[in-house]
């Protein structure tokens, strides 16, 4: 791929760490910067992310080591297909920002597969598209718990405290599995919003000049 392609930046966190509103924030300063840019999210709302999501949700009844595969066919088609495929974005020069990437697989699928296995099970993705930058938002798994009962009432499959605990030392084993393969930026979840944002961006900057 030609060095005018688009970045591919990632947001990685437990739920509840914030990290939407950061993908909402950086998109709208790349906006204001005349960058071009696409946001989107893992599991997508293609056909194979929404399968995921009902099997999550227990609308749709499968094995976890279903939604664990399933999760990883869902990013292929993300970077591949056709439509809106991120590949296909990057080489027009769009700069890409994902809600969510290979690591959610790795943290969160590592509860019931071993995290090689996860690994093994999205190289393909890793090969194709290695993001330009993991960015972590690290936040205290109470202060995230706390904010998920607030906001929803119904909370999804790995929306607990002990999860989330599990969820967020896992990031951190995938991260040091992978330190040598994969940019890795980890950015302190509890400060203010403002303050994040500007940490992201002036990393962001950076990568973008
Ligand atoms: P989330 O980003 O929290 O979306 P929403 O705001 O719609 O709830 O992601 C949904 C859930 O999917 C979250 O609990 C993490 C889970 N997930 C995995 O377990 N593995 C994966 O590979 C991905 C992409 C998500």
């Amino acid at each position: 791929m030609n060095n005018n392609r688009g970045k591919f930046i990632v947001f990685e966190g437990i739920d509840g760490s914030g990290k939407s509103t950061q993908v909402k924030r950086l998109a709208n300063r790349l906006i204001k910067e005349k960058k071009n840019i696409c946001k989107t999210f893992e599991p997508t709302d293609g056909p194979i992310g929404s399968l995921a999501r009902q099997m999550m949700t227990g609308r749709i009844k499968a094995d976890n080591k279903t939604i664990a595969l399933l999760f990883a066919a869902d990013r292929i088609d993300h970077l591949l297909n056709d439509i809106n495929g991120i590949v296909s974005m990057l080489k027009k020069g769009i700069n890409v920002i994902s809600d969510r990437y290979y690591f959610s697989s790795y943290a969160y699928q590592s509860s019931y597969i071993k995290m090689e296995r996860i690994i093994e099970a999205n190289i393909i993705s890793a090969q194709t598209m290695r993001p330009d930058v993991n960015i972590f938002i690290d936040i205290n798994p109470q202060t995230a718990f706390n904010r998920l009962k607030k906001k929803r009432s119904l909370l999804e499959l790995y929306e607990n405290i002990t999860d989330m605990q599990k969820v967020r030392k896992s990031y951190f084993k995938a991260f040091d599995k992978l330190k040598n393969e994969e940019k890795i930026l980890i950015i302190d979840g509890n400060d203010a919003p403002d303050n994040i944002e500007l940490k992201i961006w002036n990393n962001i900057n950076k990568l973008l000049t």
